[in-house]
């Protein structure tokens, strides 16, 4: 097949990073960059070249490109100047844009969203979620360790000795639970809240305190994702949170529902009763944050406790980010496509979680 690589518009990543050309070209694939494509990741030209790449113009892998991978999806514009039956494979987020699923289906073009990839094993080495908020849940801790007016670890000198950092983690998924890891190498003290009760193991083997709160509802159904809790265990965690982040110098927040709004586990009340200069990372600020006085993308600084609400941290980590989602992208090819475009299975669960559109009559 000839894959197309573009320039994308305001993401800094490369949609396929020249490692995983490589491993394309050497399938038998031709790939096609768009010259200047993987500057932002720090992926020259002439990395691509060396990997196997041609490096062309946007408008000639609009009109010969039969797969265009992206982060961003391309612009509307942009995908009439595309041939019929060309293949797109992006984020487009359907679950907060129900309105690309009809779009695409009434096109005559096939698109593949990444971030409806089921999480199951089988899909485990094609989830770019996975590998998104791994970066993201690392990425928060070194932002919030640079902004706190204190040291992470535990020091004892000469001049006196500085307890370690008390942090509390919001949520134990894939971003949670590499923020612990990461809070814990750099000697922080952890407590977590989360209402999976099967997390707790894994939050306990990283070295950090798992709060239970009594009476979280879980559904078999929801694929091992959490599920909205009852009001009155909401405020009952509201306010055992509320007792523990007083004590925190750092907040991360993960808590995340897919499809739905994130839940606010801290209220303002909450963020006053901190320790000034204490920090807080809402990751789930997307989806509206988890602390009521997150605003997306920015910083908002509160009785001197900063609440920063940045999305797109993963993104600022761009060569391995690219490098991550390219070698997830190209999981999901060879499993989709093994035998080619005409006899790709649109039963099989990850083709149809994934598939935005029209499946074709002949399959
Ligand atoms: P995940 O679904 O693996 O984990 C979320 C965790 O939150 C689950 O363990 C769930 O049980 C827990 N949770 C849900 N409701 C809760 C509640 N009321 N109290 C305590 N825990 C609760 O999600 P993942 O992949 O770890 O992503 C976490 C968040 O980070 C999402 O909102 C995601 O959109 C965001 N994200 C942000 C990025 C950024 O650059 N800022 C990049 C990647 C992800």
């Amino acid at each position: 097949m000839i894959f197309g690589i573009l320039t994308e518009q305001d993401d800094p990543r490369v949609a396929s990073a020249p490692a995983t050309v490589k491993k394309m070209i050497a399938a038998g694939h031709v790939v096609m960059v768009q010259s200047g494509a993987g500057d932002r990741a720090f992926y020259s030209d002439q990395d691509f070249i060396d990997a196997g790449a041609e490096i062309v113009s946007s408008g000639k892998i609009l009109t010969e490109a039969e797969v265009i991978v992206s982060h961003e999806p391309i612009s509307s514009a942009l995908m009439k100047e595309l041939k019929a039956g060309t293949i797109l494979i992006s984020m487009f987020s359907p679950r907060s844009n129900p309105e690309v699923k009809s779009a695409f289906e009434a096109s005559n073009l096939w698109a593949f969203s990444m971030d409806m990839i089921p999480r199951t094993s089988i899909a485990q080495s094609m989830d770019v979620l996975s590998s998104t908020a791994s970066l993201a849940g690392y990425r928060a801790v070194l932002v919030a360790a640079a902004q706190l007016p204190g040291y992470f670890p535990m020091l004892m000198t000469a001049a006196g000795t500085i307890p370690p950092a008390k942090v509390l983690i919001l949520g134990a998924g894939v971003a949670g639970l590499q923020a612990i890891a990461t809070s814990r190498r750099l000697g922080a003290k952890v407590e977590v809240f989360d209402v999976r009760a099967a997390v707790k193991e894994e939050v306990e083997s990283l070295g950090a305190k798992f709060i239970e709160v009594a009476g979280a509802q879980e559904d078999q159904a929801a694929g091992g994702y959490a599920i909205t809790q009852t009001e009155e265990y909401q405020r009952k965690q509201r306010d055992l949170i509320h007792e523990h982040a007083s004590k925190s110098d750092v907040i991360i927040t993960t808590a995340n529902i897919p499809g739905r709004k994130a839940p606010i586990l801290i209220e303002q009340r909450t963020v006053e009763a901190m320790r000034k200069g204490s920090v807080i990372i809402d990751l789930a600020a997307a989806t509206g944050g988890n602390c009521a006085l997150t605003q997306n993308d920015q910083t908002v600084v509160h009785h001197d406790v900063s609440i920063i609400g940045n999305s797109l941290l993963a993104a600022g980590m761009s060569r391995d980010a690219s490098l991550l989602y390219s070698n997830n992208v190209w999981s999901f090819v060879q499993y989709v496509f093994k035998d080619g475009k005409d006899k790709v299975d649109f039963s099989n669960d990850i083709v149809s979680s994934t598939f935005l559109g029209k499946v074709p009559q002949t399959a």
